[in-house]
């Protein structure tokens, strides 16, 4: 087996790192040496998180496109040459696909697929020439299967999932990894008032931090988290299609998002809202 690529010294951002899946990871990041910069929209959370876990935080709306490249400037400048981007801002709002209003279809697609693109792109302009540099999109369970209740979240997924499969096979033979992250559901605010299903057991965000970590070690392409949901999407999709979502009515995974609690979720729903300013200017003129 080759050797675990060290991580000290090592420029990692990571986008919507102030809570959650973010901020675990930056915090895994920088226990392993490397130095980490979070770039989010709440700039008062994200100093907190950097501080507590040794990083630098920047402002970043990652629906600002050009603010998003300044921002990338911004760390090369202050802090070196971008070695890992980790694109993982993302909401998740849950409801009845046809109750969805456009804006709240604008924003998924704005936060969750278009900033994925747009820093992807950004990362293999300064990775190529320098031969070297590892972007790791966090898609979810729901980039492999639609889940209803999330039906445009399940869209934008499924985006990042196609995405970085078709820059992995651009990027070979460059020297420049891409990985793509998928976890089922992760006890964070954005998973706030889900019901357990017996099929998808909750991890936490460190779990998918240390994937992230071992990750960017040894590179790999397809990472679950937990690693046991790749047998799980094996096994259903070689089944009929019936039969497939007989399975997911028994075990009732087809309810982890319709089933939510509204209560339980206003908090998030609200902050996930407000989660793209730029986006909703674009699209408000
Ligand atoms: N929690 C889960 O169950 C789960 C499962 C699979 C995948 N994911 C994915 O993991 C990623 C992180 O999710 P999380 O659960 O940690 O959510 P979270 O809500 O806890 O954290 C998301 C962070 O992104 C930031 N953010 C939102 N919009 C932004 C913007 N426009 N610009 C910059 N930052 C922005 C928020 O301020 C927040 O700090 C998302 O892409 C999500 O889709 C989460």
């Amino acid at each position: 087996m080759a050797r675990a690529r060290s991580l000290v010294g090592r420029v990692v951002i990571v986008t919507g790192g102030a809570r959650g899946i973010g901020a675990a990871t930056a915090a895994a990041l920088a226990k392993a040496g490397a130095s980490v910069v979070i770039g989010d929209l709440d700039l008062e959370v994200a100093k907190r998180t950097a501080d507590e876990v040794g990083a630098l935080a920047l402002p970043l709306d990652v629906t600002d496109r050009a603010g998003f490249t300044r921002f990338l400037d911004e760390v090369e400048k202050q802090v070196g040459p971008i070695d890992v981007l980790i694109n993982n801002a993302g909401i998740m709002r849950v409801g009845r696909f046809e109750d969805e209003d456009d804006r709240t279809t604008a924003q998924h697609l704005a936060i969750n697929l278009h900033a994925v693109i747009h820093g992807t792109r950004e990362a293999v302009r300064r990775m190529r020439p320098r031969g070297t540099g590892h972007i790791v999109n966090i898609s979810s369970a729901a980039g492999k299967a639609g889940f209803p209740g999330g039906a445009t979240y399940s869209a934008t997924k499924h985006g990042v999932v196609g995405l970085s499969e078709a820059v992995r096979v651009e990027l070979r033979g460059s020297g420049v990894e891409i990985s793509v992250v998928m976890p089922a559901v992760v006890r964070t605010e954005l998973a706030a008032g889900l019901p357990e299903s017996r099929f998808i057991k909750p991890v936490e965000a460190s779990d998918v931090a240390d994937a992230i970590v071992k990750t960017l070690q040894r590179p790999k392409f397809d990472v679950f988290v937990p690693r046991s949901l790749d047998a799980t999407f094996r096994f259903t999709r070689v089944l009929p299609r019936p039969a497939a979502e007989w399975v997911a009515r028994t075990f009732k995974s087809d309810q982890v998002l319709f089933g939510a609690s509204p209560e339980a979720r206003k908090e998030y729903e609200a902050r996930a809202a407000a989660s793209a300013p730029a986006a909703d200017r674009e699209n408000a003129g």
